[in-house]
């Protein structure tokens, strides 16, 4: 839609649907339903159950059962799909075709074949395809790119990432693609590039066949490494990325309320001058701890907003298909190299990706 024109509902609103109301669909809705200039119009879901207690909570919204509904109907300028993964490319597709722009949750499909196919779909439709990786729109992530831009932590040695908890275990996805792409996604933010290699080694302890625990190392290119740990077998629910710098490193601990991110001026020089390895010599250095002020706003209504402003305005979206496409990518090969027994595999950054 050309910049400054509104949507057709006649009063100026940008009107959705929200597809998917089982657990992640409704922090959606709630939020959409809150923003200015939004108007969420229908809620869709499979079960009765479901949209009767959408509808307990929103009595304007128009409940179905069928997507179709949404899409028929002009006054709809979004749809955002909230649906198990192997549902997001045929819902994806029928909304794009039916001329809408499309929010669909992360990981963007359950195939890189199927991510390129929408990212076209939509270029053709000339509307927006926007994932869900709501970890990016954190103020916490955002702080952190703020200072690996500015050089606060010098050159990145490697990080390294884990998203363990015990549960919740999916029957249709492994947890690489259940938790892996918050990861990924968000360290292809902070380091403005995607992977070129990833080795994976995974194992499936409590249902055959489907992995519930996964070590994937990734390699960005100018040399960075970076380790992801995800397990839904674990006893402690833990979300932590440490990055090590050449001049300090940093731990962004999600769930800390006050102190998601610690900055640490700790490091290991090598002494200038030694003639004979006895002489070799490492300085550590233990300096201060500092916690960065950060104004957390809900991630999802950044989100939200923003895919609002892209649809309107044609603003690039901070997480576009092709952003989605590039970790579904990565996801597909981690599995790969998963059932190869941990064989490094190489991911060609080829159409579609990149670009951001
Ligand atoms: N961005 C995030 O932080 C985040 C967090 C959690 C989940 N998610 C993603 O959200 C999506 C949904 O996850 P969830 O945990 O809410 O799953 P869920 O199983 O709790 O809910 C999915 C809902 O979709 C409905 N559904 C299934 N097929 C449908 C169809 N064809 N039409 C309409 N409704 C249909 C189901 O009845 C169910 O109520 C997944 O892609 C997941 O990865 C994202």
């Amino acid at each position: 839609m050309p910049k400054g024109e509104t949507s057709r509902d006649g009063q100026g609103q940008f009107t959705i649907g929200v597809v998917g109301c089982g657990y992640w669909g409704p922090n959606l809705l709630r939020n959409f339903n809150q923003l200015p200039g939004a108007r969420v119009k229908y809620c869709c879901d499979l079960s009765d159950e479901r949209l009767s207690h959408m509808k307990a909570l929103y009595p304007h919204l128009v409940a179905t059962k069928d997507v179709g509904d949404i899409i028929k109907d002009e006054e709809v300028d979004g749809v955002v799909i909230a649906t198990p993964v192997s549902t997001h490319y045929a819902i994806g597709r029928a909304c794009l075709e039916g001329g809408k722009h499309v929010l669909l949750e992360k990981p963007l499909t359950q195939s890189a074949a199927e991510a390129e196919s929408l990212v076209k779909l939509a270029d053709e439709k000339k509307k927006v395809l926007f994932v869900g990786h709501t970890f990016i729109y954190s103020a916490a992530v955002e702080k952190m790119k703020e200072l690996l831009k500015a050089g606060e932590l010098g050159d990145i040695y490697y990080v390294s990432s884990v998203r363990v908890n015990l549960g919740l275990f999916q029957e249709d996805i492994n947890v690489i693609w259940d938790l892996a792409p918050h990861d990924i996604s968000i360290m292809n933010f902070l380091f403005d590039s995607e992977p070129v290699t990833v080795t994976t080694f995974a194992r499936s302890y409590i249902q055959p066949g489907i992995e519930d625990v996964a070590f994937l190392i990734l390699q960005y290119p100018g040399g960075t490494v970076a380790h992801i740990q995800v397990s839904w077998l674990d006893p402690n629910k833990i979300r932590r990325t440490t990055l090590v710098g050449s001049k300090k490193m940093l731990v962004y601990d999600d769930t800390s309320t006050l102190e998601k991110i610690r900055v640490y001026d700790k490091g290991v020089d090598v002494l200038p001058h030694y003639d004979t390895f006895g002489e070799f010599q490492l300085s550590y250095r233990f300096g201060d701890i500092v916690v960065p002020k950060i104004n957390e706003v809900e991630p999802l209504k950044k989100e939200c907003s923003h895919f609002m402003d892209c649809a309107l305005n044609g603003t690039r979206p901070q997480s576009s298909g092709r952003d989605g496409l590039a970790v579904v990518k990565v996801v597909e090969r981690a599995c790969e190299s998963a059932k190869l027994g941990g064989a490094p595999l190489p991911l060609d950054a080829g159409e579609g990706s990149g670009g951001r």
